[in-house]
């Protein structure tokens, strides 16, 4: 009898594991094959992902009255991914965020990335991991891996990088992202994932509750490439200990909100090491919706999409307005090549990188 309830009990959880199905994405403008996966859970929480990029195209969650809506901003189909986006949904690397003068020194050799930020380089530069097409392969478990080499050399970094991502829904709503990479040559390595949120999925996140679980941040210069100082938050707009509206300060008369045209800074996270801990907290009071994220690493960087300006045109038409969408990318320091004091952001061979980050939808 025990025997049989026990295969009741595993062909139940089989059935309750989340679903993965895949179709054709269509072809990139060098006729590279691309595919679309959409991944839902038991609730009927759902996300779609394509190996366009690695990137999260939808992600549906229950507001609180139950009824589903889509939280990122993005396209409907791939032609929209192929031209010129802020990395909507993108996985980004080699390195996320900013290099400052678009280069920096390794064992003593200088290395230079493209700039395509102004003096710097961003998120990989010309063609980083963002439009790039991925290996995929969906897991027995639901979950779908992606992996890219990227080549000794590509956009100027030393080593083949082999990186491998991991998209898994949990039955606890949770999309969660684990990161690894590893190398034949010392390079750096700093990958996030660049989804733009909008937990009412429509109009500005000026209204969202956001908590950042972060004593410090990183002031920038003009380029918005970090001084190198830790900076208390404590007596700043850039104090979110306790949960805050986005817009009640960002208009504020202060230095740092004037280089970033609002947020766009990177938070140093409260923690004691690289343990998987609870970064930020977003809730949207007319929807109900509230996200948590989770990381293990060290940073986040939050944008509050200042540099949309809706002349992007997104799904279903919609037009993508300035501050129409929040950025919460966990992430080592931007410029950590060119900052000793910051947490290493090398890679050498036969070390592994890991990290793990998990958006999670409690409500
Ligand atoms: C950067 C912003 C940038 C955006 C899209 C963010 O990670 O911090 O400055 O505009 O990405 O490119």
């Amino acid at each position: 009898m025990d025997k049989i309830w026990a295969a009741f009990a595993v062909i139940a959880t089989m059935h309750a594991a989340t679903k993965i199905v895949s179709g054709d994405f269509g072809k990139t403008r060098e006729g590279a094959a691309t595919r679309i996966y959409t991944l839902t859970n038991k609730s009927g929480v759902e996300v779609k992902i394509t190996s366009f990029g690695g990137r999260v195209v939808s992600l549906k969650v229950p507001d609180k009255t139950g009824a589903m809506g889509d939280v990122v901003l993005g396209f409907d189909s791939l032609e929209g991914y192929l031209n010129e986006n802020p990395y909507f949904g993108a996985l980004i690397g080699r390195y996320g965020n900013r290099i400052g003068h678009a280069q920096f020194k390794l064992d003593g050799v200088l290395y230079k990335v493209p700039k395509n930020d102004g003096d710097n380089s961003l998120h990989g530069g010309t063609r980083g991991f963002d439009k790039v097409v991925w290996t995929p392969r969906e897991l027995p478990d639901g979950g779908l891996e992606l992996t890219y080499l990227s080549k000794d050399g590509e956009e100027g970094y030393p080593g083949n990088c082999k990186v491998t991502v991991v998209y898994h829904l949990t039955d606890a709503n949770e999309l969660k992202i684990e990161y690894a990479a590893s190398t034949d040559k010392d390079t750096v390595v700093n990958l996030t994932n660049h989804s733009y949120f909008n937990l009412a999925g429509d109009g500005d996140v000026l209204g969202h509750m956001l908590t950042l679980n972060a004593d410090h941040f990183t002031p920038v210069d003009s380029g918005l490439i970090p001084t190198g100082v830790l900076k208390p938050v404590a007596g700043t707009p850039f104090d979110f200990r306790k949960s805050t509206a986005i817009g009640a300060r960002i208009e504020e008369n202060d230095e740092q909100l004037k280089l970033g045209k609002g947020y766009d800074h990177n938070w140093v996270l409260n923690k004691k090491g690289f343990e998987l801990s609870l970064a930020a907290r977003v809730e949207e009071p007319s929807k109900g919706r509230v996200m948590e994220v989770w990381t293990t690493q060290p940073g986040i960087q939050f944008y509050t999409g200042n540099f949309l300006d809706g002349t992007i045109k997104g799904k279903g038409g919609k037009v993508y307005a300035r501050r129409s969408a929040l950025c919460l990318e966990t992430q080592h320091f931007p410029d950590s090549p060119n900052k000793p004091k910051f947490p290493t952001t090398e890679l050498k061979p036969g070390a592994e990188f890991r990290s793990t980050t998990v958006y999670k939808f409690v409500k």
